[in-house]
């Protein structure tokens, strides 16, 4: 199928060329020119495990990248990979969505056949159905039997990205009508997970509920990992042992300086702003945000008992992710072996 993608980030590029590995034909739209570029000419501009060699394959053959929407009208699919940044009060900025929405339905106007757009962005339920849809409508003037809408959660993790994309633990789709989710599912034919077909609302609420409840299960950890550092006790020994427990898993129970990267603040963030805009007080997820934001403290505060003053020391730290070593502070030299 011909599949055009909005945004080519980590998510977006990452389902270009997994979807592109699958058969289909991909048209990526990429602000960024010179993103755009370096995609073409298959020099990734991010570095995932695998990514440089499927690039090589598939750049300028089924896949290619532009910064203009004219290819929509000829694709079946658009999916929207675009950034949804916390703003300054812990809700999500949809302003990307918004605009990458008003761009595909400009491009809709004059097409006539059935097209899918599908939001894999992580956004707050009820945005595909009520920011999205409302927009590519109105743009396009096409009404919903010529435009399906489709929420399709993305589940990768950065570092393993192109692995978790074609080995998924489900793919998460959900619709309004069954003939747009049925073309989305069809994209991922040859991939061997279960499907789970909901509403809209629905997919969009397991992806926020997903986040909510890994970063749950860290400051979990460091919550206990905090005690048994006080009775002294191996809290790794302690989670060995806990997560041998089927209903619990192995899985995020390591306690450690708290969860960071690109998606977990801020998506527990915007489920608490959004818990609290219907009138809820997530006061679980009010408290892993809390222990996580004291947790760094702890690492810094227990150096300092074991070497004193940590001033004009020489700190080495081990960071496993590019973006990881992005955000870090300034004041770092940067050694990579
Ligand atoms: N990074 C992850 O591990 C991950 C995993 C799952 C879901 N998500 C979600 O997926 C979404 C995208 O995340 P990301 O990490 O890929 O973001 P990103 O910032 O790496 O990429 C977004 C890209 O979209 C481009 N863009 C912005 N507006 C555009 C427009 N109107 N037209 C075309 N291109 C445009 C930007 O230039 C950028 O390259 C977010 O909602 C995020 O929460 C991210």
């Amino acid at each position: 199928m011909r599949i055009s993608i909005v945004g080519g980030g980590y998510v977006g590029l990452i389902s270009s060329i997994c979807f592109a590995e699958l058969g289909h034909c991909i048209n990526l739209i990429e602000i960024d020119g010179r993103k755009a570029e370096a995609i073409n000419s298959a020099s990734p501009p991010i570095y995932e495990k695998g990514l440089e060699e499927l690039l090589s394959k598939h750049a300028g053959r089924n896949l290619t990248a532009s910064t203009n929407y004219s290819g929509i009208p000829e694709s079946d699919v658009t999916f929207i990979c675009v950034g949804t940044p916390p703003k300054s009060d812990g809700s999500a900025n949809l302003s990307m969505i918004e605009s990458a929405s008003k761009s595909i339905g400009l491009a809709m106007r004059d097409c006539d056949r059935y097209h899918v757009v599908t939001v894999k962005s992580t956004v707050p339920p009820g945005t595909t159905h009520n920011l999205v849809m409302p927009i590519v409508l109105n743009e396009s003037g096409k009404g919903k039997d010529k435009i399906g809408f489709v929420m399709n959660p993305e589940f990768l993790r950065e570092g393993l990205a192109i692995q978790d994309f074609m080995n998924p633990d489900r793919i998460v789709i959900g619709s309004e009508d069954i003939r747009g989710g049925d073309i989305v599912q069809s994209l991922y034919y040859g991939l061997e997970a279960p499907i789970v077909r909901t509403s809209l609302t629905a997919a969009e609420t397991i992806k926020y509920a997903s986040n909510a409840m890994l970063a749950t299960k860290i400051s979990f950890s460091n919550e206990i990992g905090n005690i048994c550092k006080k009775l002294g006790v191996d809290t790794y020994d302690v989670m060995l042992g806990v997560g041998m427990d089927h209903r619990i898993s192995p899985h995020f129970l390591n306690s450690g300086v708290g969860f960071g990267g690109s998606c977990f603040p801020k998506d527990v963030s915007a489920l608490i702003r959004l818990a609290e805009a219907v009138g809820e007080d997530p006061i679980l997820l009010k408290s892993v945000v809390e222990i996580n934001e004291k947790q760094p403290m702890r690492m810094v505060n227990l150096l300092q008992r074991r070497i004193g003053d940590l001033r004009e020391r020489k700190l080495q730290f081990l960071a496993w992710h590019s973006r990881m070593i992005q955000t870090m502070p300034g004041n770092l030299e940067l050694y990579r072996s």
